[in-house]
């Protein structure tokens, strides 16, 4: 292909996408501007180098969503969808992303996981202005590297609204086979607009309260417990699953009834399969695992959380098996014995050797102490506090890194909730695999991220609980 032209793939409703639909493509050449600037990433260049164009547009709109089985809620979606569209490219296209505001606030959308240069990461008021009512924004990046990656507003407790959907680049060349693959998204969902956690002034002492978001339900794929998604599979195939978690504060133990899982890729990183019962996942966490096809029946899939909320469900069902479907309302096995991942056992493909620090954070993460004022606090409440070395965001030392420098963040989680951790802009090393999101359990002493200072900008470094991340569990990268 000539180096000045590439394919450019019109793609006019995602939504059309999402469903399955293929939409028709066509060729027109158009000139690949140059990157340049300061704020030029390290892995920018694929339309110079004569690459596609894929193009999406997302319209952010106030819209009345039917969850089935539950009724109709109040919801701020991409497209009218929730979760939003599933935006999906191959591997080294440039993504260019249409945004139109017409919410009655500002917005930005964050491409989680994504390497990306610093002006295209969506954090309103540090890598661009938020987008006004009424405006437009268009983001653009090249969709590398490849993985299971996810989107979502990263405007305070936005997400929260419904402001969330997952992002596939798909691999060149995977390194396991398979004949079918399924994007499993989960989320937990509000009735009505989302609340810091916390209570008015007057009520009581700042006690630490282990405050829940009144979640009235666990979807998978937008769908609760009693109308399950159903995945479909014939006897033989090897099935790839997404399982991507787009939640806002649910941690969830998740496993397939009658089907042990291989672990292949974390956080969109590849890794030698590995077969476990059940793997945890966090807000902002993705797997993907490969289930053989080897047991006909229709049985449950089921994402079980660290609150009082039933699981999340689906149906995982043979097409060629005409079995009852009675055993898909059981839960997995696999959710009360067997092997459960530990991140420990994960080897990543292709790492690249440890490097010695040139530099370390040492944080302690605490809070969940009620205390008036802070970021999101509305007047007269006290709202829960998160903080990293007694730090709450935005009263908090940026961390301050030099580029090409190697980074360790230590980690000690004091208090008594778990986070899961995730810096924007890199991946990092945890055990023997590259992550971008990674839980810091409570019990655990210590976990140790290491980077690479290799990408210039400011980014965020944040609990992905939203209420931790709002209430002030949140540090800035800053490169010198
Ligand atoms: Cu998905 Cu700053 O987050
Ligand atoms: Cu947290």
């Amino acid at each position: 292909m000539d180096r000045r032209s590439f394919i450019r793939t019109a793609l006019a409703d995602v939504g059309a996408l999402a469903m399955g639909t293929r939409l028709s493509s066509y060729t027109r050449g158009i000139q690949g501007r140059p990157q340049g600037g300061s704020d030029s990433g390290p892995i920018q260049g694929s339309l110079e180098r004569g690459g596609t164009l894929r193009e999406f547009t997302l319209n952010l709109e106030p819209t009345q969503l039917e969850i089935p089985a539950r009724g109709i809620f109040e919801k701020w979606l991409y497209n009218g969808q929730f979760p939003g569209p599933e935006i999906r490219a191959k591997e080294g296209e440039r993504l260019r992303l249409t945004v139109r505001n017409n919410l009655p606030e500002g917005t930005t959308i964050h491409w989680h996981g994504i390497p990306l240069r610093n002006a295209m990461d969506g954090v309103p008021d540090i890598t661009q202005p938020a987008i006004a009512p009424g405006g437009t924004f268009v983001y653009e990046f090249d969709a590398a590297p490849a993985g299971s990656f996810l989107y979502h507003s990263h405007f305070g407790l936005q997400p929260e609204r419904g402001l969330v959907g997952p992002l596939v680049v798909e691999e060149k060349k995977p390194h396991v086979e398979y004949d079918r693959e399924y994007t499993l998204s989960l989320n937990d969902v509000l009735a009505g607009a989302p609340m810091p956690l916390g209570r008015p002034m007057n009520a009581g002492s700042g006690m630490p309260g282990m405050l829940n978001p009144p979640y009235f339900a666990l979807l998978i794929n937008g769908r609760p417990p009693e109308a399950p998604t159903v995945f479909s599979v014939k006897t033989g195939e090897r099935v790839r699953l997404r399982v991507i978690n787009l939640s806002g504060a649910t941690i969830y133990r998740f496993a397939i009834g009658g089907h042990p899982l291989t672990v292949t890729h974390t956080d969109g990183r590849p890794v030698e399969p590995l077969r476990v019962d059940s793997l945890p996942i966090a807000p902002g966490g993705r797997y993907d695992v490969l289930v053989e096809a080897k047991n006909p029946g229709a049985w449950p899939i089921a994402a079980s959380p660290d609150s009082e909320l039933p699981p999340a469900r689906a149906v995982l069902r043979y097409m060629d098996s005409n079995e009852s479907q009675a055993r898909a309302g059981a839960l997995p096995e696999g959710l009360t014995g067997g092997r459960s991942l530990n991140i420990d056992d994960l080897r990543g493909l292709g790492l690249p050797p440890a490097q010695k620090p040139n530099h370390t954070f040492n944080f302690v993460l605490a809070g969940g102490e009620l205390k008036p004022g802070g970021m999101m606090s509305p007047a007269g409440m006290m709202t829960q506090e998160w903080t990293i070395n007694g730090q709450a965001y935005p009263n908090a030392d940026p961390m301050e890194v030099h580029m090409g420098e190697s980074v360790r963040i230590r980690l000690e989680n004091a208090s008594a909730m778990p986070h899961p951790m995730h810096l924007h802009g890199h991946f990092f090393r945890v055990g023997n695999v590259l992550k971008d999101t990674t839980i810091v359990w409570t019990h655990s002493k210590r976990v140790e991220l290491d980077f690479m200072a290799n990408n210039s900008g400011s980014w965020l470094f944040h609990c992905h609980n939203l209420y931790h991340m709002t209430g002030g569990m949140m540090r800035l990268v800053r490169y010198k």
